[in-house]
């Protein structure tokens, strides 16, 4: 039993954090079929390419405003109630972009509703904007340049998520140093569905305080090595790379080959309902798979503040609840 635990996530993707139950609502709101990618309580997917695909036609339901107070409200006091205290989601407004809406509006709506769940259930949050891997650099560009205009305060953070098996960190150099001169916290998927050569690729270009996943740096000892040594920060989510088959079962993870070499880690729920996990799942998941001691959640959840990008004095007052 983790309840009782404080729990913080810095890996989260809002458009991936939508229920099926909300979902269906939004598809009925706008009178969408959505049946081919829901069954009960699950989304329906098969492999990474189909994941997206339904995470793409999910997401295309969030058209307005409240349709992401709503989402990010409903998402924040869900894992408020399993005892987080903490919540960086990631923001994609291409994907508000392709739905209809401004990024002004879709922040504007995310922000209100971390406002709410924050005054319903304490629970901070801030918003980390994301480009896509898979859409084309140039879209990155403008993506970085409208996070580095802080159009809301609860921005805070610049990555890239989508498929990594697609191109280089090298082709988004010019996305990141934007957002990096604007002060913005810097993280990006690697070695999730590719190997260590992935994560050297993005530590190399784009110069990241924590890496997304990160997990397959296992393969290579003096990454590992490298990782422990810089203390870049891991954004380990073992329901997902179990879910995705990036690892076979939990026995063969290397959550805990990462944390006794050196390497700091943190646990995360990436798309919960897609994956059927939760940040409170995620920690049971420590606790029961992997022997983590109640002790040893606690200081998860701590290097998590710690690797937050968030301002001194919100850090100090989240520390200080642990
Ligand atoms: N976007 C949403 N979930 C993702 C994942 N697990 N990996 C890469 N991009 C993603
Ligand atoms: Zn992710």
């Amino acid at each position: 039993m983790t309840g009782h635990i404080p729990k913080a996530e810095i890996h989260c993707h809002i458009e991936g954090a939508a229920s099926t139950a909300l979902v269906r609502s939004q598809a009925e709101k706008y009178g969408v079929d959505v049946d081919h990618i829901i069954d009960g309580a699950r989304f329906k997917w098969v492999d990474f390419s189909s994941f997206l695909g339904a995470y793409d036609i999910a997401a295309a339901l969030f058209r307005t405003e409240e349709d992401y107070a709503l989402l990010s409200q409903t998402y924040l006091e869900s894992i408020a109630a399993e005892g987080a205290i903490y919540s960086e989601v990631f923001i994609s407004p291409d994907h508000a972009r392709i739905a209809g809406l401004s990024p002004e509006a879709y922040v504007n709506g995310l922000g209100e509703g971390i406002r709410r769940a924050n005054s319903s259930h304490g629970i901070e949050g801030r918003l980390i904007v994301t480009c896509v891997r898979h859409f084309d650099a140039e879209a990155a560009i403008d993506v970085a340049r409208f996070a580095a205009a802080r159009p809301h305060p609860t921005i805070t953070g610049f990555g890239m998520g989508g498929d990594e098996r697609i191109g280089s960190h090298a082709d988004f150099v010019r996305a990141f140093d934007i957002a990096r001169d604007a002060g913005l916290g810097i993280t990006t998927h690697a070695g999730e569905l590719a190997g260590p050569e992935s994560v050297r690729d993005a530590l190399e270009h784009v110069r990241p305080s924590r890496i997304g996943h990160g997990v397959r740096s296992i393969e290579d000892p003096a990454l590992v090595e490298h990782l422990a040594n810089e203390g870049i920060v891991l954004e380990v989510c073992p329901g997902s790379n179990v879910s995705l088959s990036v690892f076979k079962g939990f026995d063969d993870h290397p959550l805990t080959a990462l944390r006794d070499a050196g390497v700091k880690v943190t646990l995360n729920s990436d798309d919960p309902p897609y994956f059927g996990t939760s940040l409170g799942a995620e920690y049971a998941i420590a606790q029961d798979a992997f022997g983590l001691s109640d002790e040893e959640l606690r200081e998860t959840t701590r290097t998590a503040l710690e690797a937050a990008f968030v301002d001194e004095e919100t850090r100090a007052g989240l520390l200080a609840k642990l």
